[in-house]
């Protein structure tokens, strides 16, 4: 169940099955479906595609192994995890390119997903040896409170495409660190990373049945798994109205539930920011992946004093993106993962421009002059051109949506009150990025972000050690950091008579 696909200069072997009990198998149906390369919007693999009765049996598999697998030692765990840490390491080149392939982003980006995703695997080989229980006298005296942890038990993860390695990896070092077996649904656009993955865990020595991964071209008939009850937790990262949808249903069997949905991160510049640093981050903010990312900068409030400058300095840095084929050396910036995503963020920018924002970069007239500008670029490709708006206003669509596309929105604000009003108006709340130089000030502001992450002075603040997640609409639980491992643990109190 390989096969070979050209990524950049390199041929490489792929499994292209569903990863079940330890085993690369075509599926009940023997039904495929296509990956198609962005850059050329061309299918160019098949890989199996899972049926319900797969999804069963992937939760057969799961079940059967828990109970050992629960059993295993924390070093033996820790250890399978450290030798996914190096593997995940010795193949950085193949797992880029062939996410730069299926996703479409430049290399450079696809390599460091690649190191961020590895870290996972380091950070719980560790965990997986510091599950630690408690001994308690109670109030009165009267007998002692021990508690200790359980792995919850069979875990289903959803994860999406944007970051086709990282996310599986902060789902399935813990699920592994703690003792859970899991089921993966890979997103359908980026399915061959998540596979690749899975064979290299498989070497690592992940026992048979441990982790399952099922890519699919129908996501139902992964879900079904849900009604379920020998399924004990449900991981998911996407959007906000499935991630919604999937957590109720999970309810109904009282499942464990961690969600990573939609953001509307506000990168806000205060008055006494530095402008060039300002900058500089909030490029970092913006620019991973071309904007697909939950984390990036959504909305950015720029302190009317400093805006020209501002804008002045994001044109110049966004106007240097090379566009390009993603596994092409020297490109920058990839194309989006589909055409409906690249009109998505089309449609969010027209929209902008009839509301009255004005065009510094990019926008409908790059894009339409695209073919003419870079004509080495295949038309068929999901293509949008880094693009600097100003003059958005709080109501704009584009100030209320996720754009998931390399598109700058500023704002501008006159003072610190209306900046945080502005900045905590949404029902979302994952990331929030502020700068400034006075650092009383701008911690002050930050401490009243309404995010589960805040960032001061930096763009970037994605980290296997820290607690990754969001509040409001943004999610439940957090991922990674010493809080990731907890939600795959139940805790157990044992009651002791003295
Ligand atoms: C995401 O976009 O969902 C994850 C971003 C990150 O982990 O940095």
């Amino acid at each position: 169940m390989h096969t070979v696909v050209r990524a950049g200069q390199r041929d490489i072997s792929v499994p292209v099955g569903l990863l079940m009990g330890g085993r690369f198998v075509a599926g009940s149906s023997g039904e495929t479906f296509s990956v198609f390369d962005a850059s050329t919007g061309q299918p160019f693999v098949e890989v199996a595609s899972a049926t319900e009765e797969d999804a069963r049996t992937a939760l057969e598999h799961a079940v059967a192994a828990q109970e050992e697998w629960a059993a295993s030692t924390p070093m033996e765990r820790s250890e399978i995890l450290y030798r996914a840490f190096e593997l995940v390491k010795q193949h950085t080149e193949e797992l880029a390119l062939l996410q730069s392939l299926e996703l479409g982003r430049a290399l450079p980006d696809s390599t460091g997903e690649v190191g961020y995703g590895a870290e996972y695997f380091r950070w719980f080989s560790q965990q997986a040896m510091a599950i630690r229980g408690d001994y308690r006298v109670p109030p009165a005296g009267v007998g002692r409170i021990i508690t200790h942890h359980r792995p919850v038990g069979p875990v289903l993860a959803i994860t999406p495409w944007n970051f086709p390695l990282a996310m599986i990896a902060r789902k399935v070092a813990p699920a592994i660190a703690a003792g859970c077996t899991i089921i993966v649904k890979p997103a359908q656009m980026t399915p061959l990373t998540a596979l690749y993955l899975g064979e290299l865990l498989q070497e690592a020595g992940v026992p048979e049945g441990v982790v399952q991964i099922l890519p699919t071209k129908s996501a139902k008939n992964i879900s079904v798994l849900l009604d379920d009850d020998r399924l004990r937790k449900l991981t998911f990262t996407g959007s906000t109205e499935v991630g919604q949808m999937l957590a109720s249903k999970a309810m109904e069997k009282s499942m464990r539930t961690s969600l990573e949905l939609g953001g509307n991160a506000p990168f806000v510049v205060l008055e006494h920011a530095d402008v060039d640093k300002a900058v500089t981050e909030a490029l970092a903010a913006k620019m991973r992946g071309a904007g697909q990312v939950c984390v990036a900068g959504n909305r950015f409030l720029v302190h009317e004093s400093l805006a020209e400058e501002f804008t002045r300095g994001v044109v110049a840095k966004m106007g240097e993106y090379v566009m390009g084929p993603g596994t092409r050396e020297g490109v920058t910036m990839g194309p989006l993962v589909s055409a409906e995503e690249r009109d998505k963020v089309a449609a969010l920018v027209d929209g902008a421009v009839k509301e009255g924002a004005t065009v510094e970069l990019g926008g409908p007239e790059a894009l339409a002059a695209l073919g003419e500008e870079h004509p080495e670029l295949d038309p068929q490709g999901y293509w949008y051109p880094a693009t600097v708006l100003s003059g958005v206003m709080p109501e704009f669509e584009i100030a209320n949506t996720e754009i998931f596309g390399p598109v700058l929105a500023i704002q501008t604000f006159s003072d610190e009150d209306e900046a945080l009003r502005i900045a905590n108006d949404t029902p979302f709340g994952l990331a929030a990025y502020v700068c400034g130089e006075k650092l009383a000030r701008t911690m002050s502001f930050a401490e009243k972000m309404q995010a589960g992450m805040v960032a001061v002075n930096r763009g970037a603040l994605s980290d296997a050690t820290a607690p990754f997640g969001g509040v409001k609409q943004s999610g439940i639980g957090r991922e990674g950091g010493f809080e990731g491992l907890g939600e795959y643990l139940d805790t157990v109190y044992i009651a002791l008579e003295s």
